[in-house]
């Protein structure tokens, strides 16, 4: 596995590869890898001939008093993982890499950025998505593998690649939870003990919202209602938001019709957690 440490680099990797007729897959991240990044890894190792993986905390996502600062770098693990893998290569920009002078050119997903994280995140898809068309411009694989847990993330990151015509497949992989059904989330590392049963209550409101449209409720806003008491249950929770959404459009509705994404973000502590799962209300 090689690591590299700066654009030219990981371009003249991935050049040398395409040219032996190498399929180049790419996971971008932010380190502090857990079982889902290697979930996307393994994913990728699959389907490519070719794994880059980014390690790059990406300050332009953040906003301000969010966790840029005391986000977990802990290089020297990541990089087994990645090496344990199957990786390549990790590539490991520095921030003045990737952002050599100010930076005048974004990208921005218009309406599907406006709501779910969105509302309260400001600037935070515009981020991603610049820092995503930067990366998919260095690294250029031919697919690239996010996970289903950021739900908007993904759906926004689809979007930018196809109104932008970039040559790429993104591939979206199921997220990953731990036996509680908490889903696995590199910010898990800032809950206690106590807030980390606390958290089980976020996908069990999740399933709570599945069961009910299950049992035939169309009405999103009685089902938001029995999700927040679910919620409530822990005192530790804030909700920041619960939304049923048209997984396409990103729209709410009053009435639910067609596949749907419910998500949830809730402050525990010192954390931000989300989660969604995705719903075909016809089925039901
Ligand atoms: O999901 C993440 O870890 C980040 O948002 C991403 C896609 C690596 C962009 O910085």
């Amino acid at each position: 596995m090689e690591v590299a440490k700066t654009i030219e680099s990981v371009r003249s990797l991935v050049k040398a590869a395409r040219g032996k007729g190498k399929k180049v897959g790419f996971v971008p991240t932010m380190g502090a890898l857990h079982i889902g990044h290697i979930a996307l890894i393994e994913a990728a190792v699959k389907k490519c001939d070719f794994v880059v993986v980014s390690i790059f905390v990406n300050p332009t996502q953040f906003g301000p008093g969010e966790d840029f600062k005391k986000y977990p770098r802990p290089l020297d693990d990541d990089l087994k993982i990645c090496r344990r893998a199957g990786v390549d290569v990790v590539f490991t920009p520095t921030p003045s890499q990737m952002y050599a002078r100010e930076n005048l050119t974004w990208v921005n997903v218009e309406k599907l950025t406006d709501s779910l994280c969105g509302q309260f995140r400001m600037e935070h898809f515009r981020g991603v998505t610049t820092v995503c068309a930067k990366l998919f411009n260095i690294v250029a694989p031919d697919i690239a593998f996010f996970g289903q847990k950021d739900g908007q993330q993904a759906i926004v990151v689809k979007r930018m690649v196809a109104d932008l015509n970039m040559p790429l497949e993104i591939v979206i992989c199921p997220t990953v939870r731990h036996s509680d059904g908490l889903a696995v989330s590199s910010r898990n590392k800032y809950l206690t003990e106590q807030q980390k049963k606390d958290a089980t209550l976020i996908y069990k409101s999740l399933q709570k919202c599945e069961e009910m449209i299950d049992a035939g409720i169309t009405d999103s806003e009685k089902i938001i209602t029995e999700m927040r008491s679910l919620l409530s249950r822990a005192q530790s929770i804030k909700i920041e938001y619960i939304s049923i959404v048209d997984a396409e459009t990103l729209q709410e509705m009053d009435r639910l019709k067609g596949k749907i994404l419910a998500a949830v973000a809730v402050k525990l502590g010192t954390a931000r957690l989300i989660d969604n799962i995705l719903v075909d209300s016809n089925k039901h």
